[in-house]
């Protein structure tokens, strides 16, 4: 049975899943099942009309790291999501990493992926060089790959003046908290978190730059009390930057 919409992938590579299959395998059938999914896009109406008229819809969605990113599936047992992207002409989409494997489908119209690696081993707030190591335009049906952290950096642009959709499957997050971006022009490495993490971390790195020691006490309050890794990194980063 062709797959035409999401509900369909959804149980399909639930099914795929649930086999316990090898990782390549599963990657392997898991793409050509997002190329199925991928080559029309009828199956997007309604979300696109919920977009728009839903109000309760909108508020359904989660407010993520990217606010392109539509949030269409999560799998109870948090093996995979699905969310679509959508890319504006015209707009400089940032080189960034993942905190979990992804599969990207073209949805709607061509998108181009650049893909990078590293040259050497980079510092925790910089890096030496990124080598451009693949570019490709892909069109409604054709999917790529992308691993997790380091080795999944890419970065994503319209071609010519279409608005373009993509269809995104992510594993499970092996890399919590954050997206790393990377500019090449000062060769540094952003954190980026979602919004509602945003203030606490800024100004978790305000109080970096304070000298007096009201401002390191709050730091050593935060690394003391049960906070998630990444904020308790970033209170140690803050705290070296004194
Ligand atoms: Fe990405």
């Amino acid at each position: 049975m062709a797959i035409n919409d999401l509900t369909k992938f959804v149980k399909q590579f639930s099914e795929l899943l649930a086999v316990k299959p090898s990782f390549s395998a599963a990657l392997a059938e898991g793409q050509k099942m997002l190329s199925e999914l991928t080559a029309n896009p009828d199956w997007f109406q309604p979300t696109l009309a919920q977009l728009i008229l839903s109000e309760a819809f909108l508020q359904s969605q989660f407010l993520p790291i990217d606010p392109n990113d539509i949030q269409l599936y999560h799998s109870p047992d948090k093996t995979f999501s699905v969310r679509a992207f959508i890319w504006e002409p015209n707009v400089c989409y940032p080189i960034h990493d993942h905190g979990a494997w992804g599969m990207i489908g073209s949805l709607l119209n061509q998108i181009k992926e650049t893909k990078y690696q590293l040259t050497a081993d980079r510092e925790e707030l910089t890096f030496a060089e990124l080598l451009k190591t693949r570019e490709a335009v892909l069109s409604p049906g054709q999917t790529s790959y992308v691993p997790p952290l380091e080795e999944g950096i890419h970065q994503m642009q319209c071609v010519n003046k279409d608005i373009s959709v993509t269809v995104h499957v992510y594993g499970p997050r092996v890399r919590k908290g954050y997206i790393q971006v990377y500019n090449t022009a000062n060769k540094t490495i952003q954190r980026i978190y979602r919004p509602a993490l945003t203030k606490k971390v800024l100004a978790i790195r305000t109080l970096g730059s304070i000298p007096e020691t009201w401002a390191k006490d709050i730091l050593h309050d935060v690394l003391n009390k049960n906070e998630p890794d990444y904020i308790k990194k970033e209170c140690q980063l803050a705290l070296k930057s004194k």
